[in-house]
């Protein structure tokens, strides 16, 4: 099977890569070697390639850089998945892309199912909601994978911030008031596989948009109360976590209160499902850096 990976250096497509790789002939394509601003230049890849699976695990993932260039975000989150998905389409390719809770407001006050209504707060989610309205009209073969709080041990993420926080200061304040999925990178990429593998065997579920999160809800404080313990359990220095509300925290950027998400559907359709957040994080924190 030819698969061509976009955003091959981010903290997914590192995940991503070696996996897929095990799958046939990988082309795992970085920021430098195909600019997704570039639109014709992405088409014209795609018409000369030809696979027959893209995983775009590329994406403008600076939540709060969006909020002054709306537009760059929107280009890469909409514009470009729209191109990907037509051009994949017209191969009669499949097409595996994430979004992300923060289409929700986290009013709702249970986990979101794939069918409630979405109501981004800022302007990652809209233009990751649009993104996912643009892959679905394309009307080709596309998963689009919901996930949230993710992280690895490379790139930019709670887990590598906390850890170096925990260990240069006395003391650290975190949100206690807003919930959501802590997803490992490894743990979504595996999932990813066991989709991939399907596809490949020719024995696909249903296309269409699931959501695909590390199972079990936790605040940012519970994480990193568990990143704590494990810096303690190392006989590292660790300082010591404060509760704070959102209300309390310096952003510019609206966040979903409670955007859990209910993951069940991808199970039902395609027999996957991520493991619990706590036994994802303790994989991540125990393997190698
Ligand atoms: N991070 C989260 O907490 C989170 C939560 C929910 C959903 N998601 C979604 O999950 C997916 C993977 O996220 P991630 O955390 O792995 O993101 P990430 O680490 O920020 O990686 C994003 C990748 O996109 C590439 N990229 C950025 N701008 C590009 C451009 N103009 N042309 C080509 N490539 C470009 C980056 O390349 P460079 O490294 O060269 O800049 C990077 O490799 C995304 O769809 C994201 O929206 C993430």
């Amino acid at each position: 099977m030819k698969i061509l990976l976009l955003g091959a250096h981010g903290q997914l497509g590192r995940s991503l890569a070696p996996l897929l790789a095990s799958f046939g002939e990988l082309q795992a394509l970085t920021r430098a070697e195909l600019e997704l601003h570039d639109l014709p230049a992405l088409r014209q890849g795609l018409r000369r390639e030809r696979p027959q699976l893209v995983v775009n695990a590329a994406a403008w993932t600076a939540v709060e850089q969006a909020e002054h260039e709306p537009q760059a975000a929107f280009a890469l989150n909409a514009a470009a998945p729209a191109a990907l998905a037509e051009e994949a389409a017209a191969l009669g390719a499949w097409l595996l892309h994430y979004s992300t809770d923060y289409v929700f407001d986290g009013r709702l006050g249970r986990p979101y199912r794939e069918d409630d209504a979405c109501a981004p707060l800022n302007v990652y989610g809209q233009s990751k909601r649009a993104g996912e309205q643009a892959i679905v009209a394309a009307g080709g073969k596309a998963l689009i994978l919901r996930t949230s709080w993710l992280y690895s041990r490379h790139g930019r993420n709670f887990l590598l911030t906390m850890q170096r926080l925990l260990r240069e200061r006395a003391e650290v304040r975190v949100v206690a008031d807003q919930f959501g999925n802590p997803t490992s990178c490894a743990a979504l990429a595996a999932a990813s596989l066991a989709l991939v593998a399907r596809i490949a065997a020719g024995n696909p579920g249903p296309g269409g948009l699931y959501h695909a999160s590390c199972t079990g809800g936790a605040s940012w404080y519970e994480l990193a109360e568990a990143i704590a313990a494990d810096l303690r359990a190392r006989g590292e220095p660790c300082a010591r976590l404060l509760p704070i509300a959102a209300a309390d925290y310096p952003s510019s950027v609206a966040r979903p209160a409670d955007s859990r998400l209910d993951c069940s559907a991808l199970q039902r359709d395609w027999g996957v499902a991520l493991p619990d957040w706590r036994t994802a994080l303790a994989a991540c924190l125990a393997g190698p850096a």
